[in-house]
């Protein structure tokens, strides 16, 4: 039997998509239609609460995180279930003493209680290992490449946002070696008439293999490292902005010191040239947003929070319905279902 991993975008069919686009629109407005602590919020709850009651979620973390483990863990406990989580995996659980990462999946998919486990792993195929020894569905929390759970969220709220995904000019902004960027690219060649256009610094371009899988799918990106972000705002009808991801930089230069000095002139260029601000905003058109997978820094300084276009919090927020709708799809098979449609 062959479990409905989460490992990577580009597993995913428009129709699972679709389904739970849908589903998690209704689960959004159950969750907000009264106050937090309203009795009949608890009643309206009722309608997926207690689905996978007694069930439990092993969360396995290696990297810092506050979105995406709250979002998973606050899902499971919404649906009735339980959560075991390690935070930081590779000093507080036996990584820490060198069980290898196979080892120690095969462990927590062992427990008969456990049913499925979310992994966030700094590794390069990671999700794909821990999926390959796994006797219960993982799911890639963000690993070496990808981070698709944030790629169903990003698309929801685009959808949500703009009525659609289809047919609209998508512009990336900053450093294409994030992982949500990856995920979220490799997603969006399931829409048709989808224009990419990719704005980034010079060495931080897509790399070839993800470009290549790009072209092969019908979604043609345009990059460009010259010319200025605000000629190609008004064109625009999403701006995704990118985190430097500057832990990730200059690798290569061994001398600590000059590392740290090379890394802090790169990031004085990219807050120059790739930062979304007022003024970056008020070329781009009325019916445009403007999206962050978060954490931001000064690549979009908090003055734009008080523009309707910037959804970032919206977003942000959009994790939790999102997550809850994929666990009772994969919990009730219509995920797998879907899988090859
Ligand atoms: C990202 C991640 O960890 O990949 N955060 C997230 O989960 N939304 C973004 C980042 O760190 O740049």
């Amino acid at each position: 039997m062959e479990l409905p991993h989460i490992v990577s975008a580009k597993d995913f069919t428009r129709a699972q998509l679709d389904a739970l686009f849908e589903r998690a629109g209704t689960v959004k407005k159950q969750l907000s239609n009264k106050g937090r602590w309203a009795e009949e919020r608890y009643v309206v709850e009722q309608t997926f609460y207690g689905l996978l009651t007694r069930q439990t979620m092993a969360l396995l973390f290696d990297q810092p995180s506050l979105r995406t483990s709250s979002s998973f863990e606050t899902a499971m406990y919404a649906l009735g279930g339980n959560c075991v989580t390690y935070r930081n995996a590779s000093r507080e659980s036996s990584i820490a003493k060198d069980e290898s990462l196979e080892d120690t999946i095969e462990m927590l998919s062992g427990n008969p209680t456990v049913s499925v486990i979310v992994l966030r792993h700094p590794e390069v195929g990671a999700a794909e290992r821990a999926a390959s020894v796994s006797s219960v569905p993982v799911i890639n929390a963000g690993d070496g490449l990808e981070h698709p759970t944030q790629a169903l969220v990003d698309l929801f709220t685009i959808q949500e946002a703009l009525g659609s995904v289809e047919g609209k000019y998508i512009t990336l902004v900053g450093d294409m070696h994030a992982r949500t960027a990856r995920s979220l690219l490799y997603a969006l060649t399931l829409y048709p008439n989808v224009r990419v256009y990719l704005f980034c610094p010079r060495g931080l371009w897509l790399e070839e293999n993800a470009r290549q899988y790009l072209l092969d799918n019908n979604l043609i990106p345009t990059e460009s490292e010259h010319g200025l972000l605000e000629d190609k705002a008004p064109s625009s009808d999403l701006l995704y902005v990118l985190r430097p991801q500057k832990e990730n930089w200059h690798k290569d230069i061994k001398n600590q010191e000059l590392r740290r000095r090379n890394i802090e002139k790169s990031v004085e260029h990219y807050y120059r040239f790739f930062t979304v601000d007022n003024r970056i905003l008020a070329h781009m058109p009325k019916n445009s947003i403007v999206l962050h997978p978060r954490p931001r820094g000064p690549e979009l300084p908090t003055e734009v929070d008080s523009d309707p276009r910037v959804l970032h919090k919206v977003q942000g927020r959009n994790g939790g319905p999102v997550r809850i709708a994929l666990l009772e799809m994969m919990h009730s098979g219509e995920w797998k279902k879907l899988a090859n449609k």
